[in-house]
């Protein structure tokens, strides 16, 4: 007889696999060939012998692949050795770590800076530890997972906005004694950009903090990447795992709040510290991405050849300006179904599907970054044309799908 656990875990899997949500991994290899030119050529990987053009990940600017940051983690690993062993506040902090906060700090010009091993564990441990039931956050509705897990996790009572609305957000705001107000510089989902400035001119108004996750905007939008970020935004939570092409992330605000995290955040306390190389590779990645301006101007041009190749070719995008490009299909099973045939044509896009983004709003995620080459965007956007007029695809192009709760 099947254990209680075993039975759920099998009818849960059932029901996910029925509609066409059941999760698996990929087992992805390197083709040293394909990669010779590494940071100059599309990047491409082999799944079960086949080679692919990568139009899924968050690498944006390309420096993954960038040789100086190989050597950077390199030296970083001889120097202090491989991992940090300990929890930052035992002996898991070095002065590798203080210089990329101070970088940060210098950047953005927020007073201090806390690492963390993901944007994720940053996200839920500045949640879990700053809110409790007595605030009352308000949140734009499409905010990400670790945001809401964090939030959840707090006890604070938490109200969303409609989607970038500053209408629905000042309805908030004035309703209700408001402790932050959090939302998304470049929302992972949409590609679109949340109004910081509106917002920041709102919060102060109504003596709310602003909380920004910059995930996707850090090191590639403009916006929030200099000195004047830290007097609209209260609290911004960069990633290290986006354009910045390695790991880790970090929580920029006040020096109160830093310490206040520091003998506060679980997540921090009690796990064990980025490690020092990840640290100095970090650092040596942003300074690569500040010297090499470049790299953006090379992802806007392949941003825009992208979109002027959709439009001629009446690909109907969601209207975003950034790396992150959603197709919405609507049916998960359609998603997965042209997202099949686009890697028949050796072409690799995200098939996104709830819960991460609301149900009936199912999209191929494409991303453009820096590195990839003009011939395989075009490539790209021939063989998406072909393959939606294939699978008569019923293009769900009407914004209110993503405006549903998520
Ligand atoms: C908006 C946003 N915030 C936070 C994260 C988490 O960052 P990390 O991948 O470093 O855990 C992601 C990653 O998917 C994201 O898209």
């Amino acid at each position: 007889m099947s254990s209680l656990l075993e039975t759920k875990i099998a009818a849960r899997q059932h029901a996910l696999r029925e509609q066409g949500l059941l999760r698996q991994r990929k087992v992805l290899s390197v083709d040293h060939a394909l990669n010779t030119n590494a940071s100059t050529s599309s990047p491409r990987f082999v799944f079960k012998g086949r080679a692919y053009v990568n139009f899924s990940s968050n690498d944006y600017l390309g420096l993954s692949r960038v040789p100086q940051l190989a050597e950077a983690l390199h030296l970083g690993a001889q120097t202090y050795g491989v991992g940090s062993g300990a929890s930052p506040l035992v002996t898991g902090y070095s002065d590798a770590h203080l210089a990329l906060e101070r970088e940060l700090c210098d950047l953005t010009g927020h007073e201090a800076a806390l690492l963390f091993c993901s944007g994720f564990s940053a996200n839920t441990a500045l949640m879990k530890t700053l809110f409790d039931q007595h605030d009352i956050v308000v949140a734009d509705k499409l905010v990400h997972a670790s945001i809401i897990d964090g939030l959840q996790d707090s006890g604070a009572q938490l109200k969303r906005f409609l989607h970038n609305s500053l209408e629905s957000a000042e309805r908030l705001l004035a309703r209700n004694q408001t402790s932050a107000l959090i939302t998304e510089s470049v929302f992972s989902m949409d590609g679109d950009c949340a109004p910081i400035s509106e917002l920041s001119a709102l919060c102060r108004q109504h003596h709310a903090w602003l909380i920004v996750d910059d995930a996707h905007g850090f090191a590639v939008l403009d916006g929030y990447n200099n000195a004047e970020a830290a007097k609209l935004i209260d609290v911004q939570v960069v990633t290290f795992g986006k354009a910045l092409g390695c790991q880790g992330a970090a929580v920029l605000g006040s020096q109160a709040l830093i310490d206040f995290l520091v003998s506060n955040a679980r997540e921090y306390i009690y796990s064990t510290a980025l490690s020092p190389a990840n640290a100095a590779l970090a650092l040596a990645a942003t300074q690569y991405s500040t010297v090499h301006p470049e790299l953006q101007q090379k992802l806007f041009e392949n941003i825009t050849l992208f979109k002027r190749l959709c439009r001629e070719a009446n690909v109907p995008l969601l209207g975003s300006d950034t790396a992150i490009q959603p197709l919405i299909i609507g049916d998960a099973l359609q998603t997965l179904q042209v997202a099949e045939e686009l890697r028949a044509a050796g072409i690799w896009v995200g098939a996104i599907r709830p819960p991460t983004v609301p149900i009936g709003s199912a999209r191929l995620r494409i991303t453009l970054t820096a590195a990839h080459a003009a011939e395989d965007i075009a490539t790209c956007v021939a063989q998406l044309a072909q393959v939606l007029s294939r699978v008569g695809v019923p293009l769900v192009t009407e914004r209110q799908a993503t405006d549903e709760h998520r």
